[in-house]
């Protein structure tokens, strides 16, 4: 029995469910919706056309838009707070590795004298299928969901919706395709280390916490290179939305507990390897001892 290899056997548990989790957070409606890539709020999508624009009456937005004021007029101050769900459209879009949620921020959008921001709640009402090689692209979705709600005369385009977005998530395909690789394949050596970890209980000798040390050291490298990846992605779409998307109402949050979750999962399989080098080294050193009592030199 060799107890030191309890420690490993815990500590890739515990990288195999946090890595398990980044890779499925968000398969169904709110389940580790916190867990997204990256958050689009749309709330007030389109807002600012309004006031830029409120003169050129060709744009089939703004006639949509003065519709639905005069048919509520006692709410034009106030109440028409969210375009997006006069349009069709939600008020948030999370992306996560494998697919995107949708929902509406409860019980506001926006908060206000008696709700704060941290009282605001994301419901999520759907969530798109599975696939793998996900990438997530808000103008065809949200073009869509206009289409799909009876607005397919507003063209995004009319919300001035900004191509360096599409410009700027389109380069981030190819690494979200390598994300996903990246991430299954550390699920994979995550859960060899464990079993190989599992193993050593029992089977003890050198042989074995070598071989756990370059599984474990393999582990590490995948899983801190898919961490990076995807903290470079979620990085760099939040700075792209946020940068052009301003003007027209939209906005992004990158995922704060899925970048914890994951690069905690890195640091605890590096933390697993170093154990067993720890294990490597002492046990040389034992059997050397043991060596030299054995031949009488001690
Ligand atoms: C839009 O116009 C309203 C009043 O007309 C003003 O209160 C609001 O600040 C304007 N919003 C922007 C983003 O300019
Ligand atoms: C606005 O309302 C009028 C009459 O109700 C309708 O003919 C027109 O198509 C509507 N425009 C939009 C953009 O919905
Ligand atoms: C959504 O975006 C709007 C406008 O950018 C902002 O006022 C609001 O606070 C955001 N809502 C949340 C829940 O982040
Ligand atoms: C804040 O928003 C909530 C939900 O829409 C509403 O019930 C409440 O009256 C608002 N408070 C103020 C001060 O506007
Ligand atoms: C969430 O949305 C569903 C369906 O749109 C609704 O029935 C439910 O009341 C909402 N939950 C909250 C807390 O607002
Ligand atoms: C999602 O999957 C269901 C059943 O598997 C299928 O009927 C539906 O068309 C799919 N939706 C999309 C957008 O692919
Ligand atoms: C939306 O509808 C327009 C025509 O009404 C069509 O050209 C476009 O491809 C549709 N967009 C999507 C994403 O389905
Ligand atoms: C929206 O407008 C752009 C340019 O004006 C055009 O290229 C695109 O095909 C339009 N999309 C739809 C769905 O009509």
């Amino acid at each position: 029995m060799r107890f030191l290899a309890i420690l490993p056997v815990l500590l890739s548990t515990a990288a195999l469910i946090l890595t398990t989790l980044c890779l499925f957070a968000g398969s169904c409606p709110g389940c580790m919706e916190d867990y997204a890539l990256v958050t689009l709020n749309t709330s007030r999508i389109g807002q600012n056309v309004l006031n830029t624009t409120s003169s050129e009456s060709s744009n089939p937005f703004i006639s949509f838009i003065d519709n639905v004021t005069n048919s509520i007029e006692s709410e034009i101050n106030e109440g028409l707070n969210s375009f997006a769900k006069e349009l069709g459209l939600h008020d948030f879009y999370s992306a996560h590795i494998l697919d995107f949620c949708e929902g509406f921020y409860t019980p506001t959008d926006i908060p206000n004298a008696t709700v704060s921001k941290s009282d605001i709640r994301k419901n999520v009402t759907d969530c798109s299928n599975r696939t793998a090689m996900y990438h997530f692209d808000p103008q065809q979705t949200l073009q869509l969901e206009l289409n799909n709600s009876g607005n397919s005369n507003i063209n995004l385009t009319d919300l001035n919706w900004p191509d360096e977005i599409d410009a700027g998530l389109k380069a981030l395909r190819i690494a979200s395709q390598a994300m996903f690789v990246l991430y299954c394949i550390a699920i994979a050596f995550a859960g060899v280390a464990f079993l190989a970890a599992l193993a050593s209980i029992f089977f003890t000798g050198r042989i074995s916490s070598f071989i756990n040390v370059l599984i474990d050291l393999l582990a590490f490298l995948a899983i801190g290179i898919a961490s990076a990846i995807a903290t470079a992605i979620a990085v760099k779409a939040a700075d792209v939305i946020n940068h052009y998307g301003n003007e027209i109402g939209v906005s992004a949050q990158r995922g704060g507990k899925f970048l914890v979750s994951t690069w905690v999962a890195t640091g605890v399989m590096f933390v697993a390897s170093l154990v067993w080098c720890f294990d490597c080294i002492a046990g040389r050193k034992d059997k050397s001892r043991r060596y030299k009592s054995e031949s009488g030199y001690s």
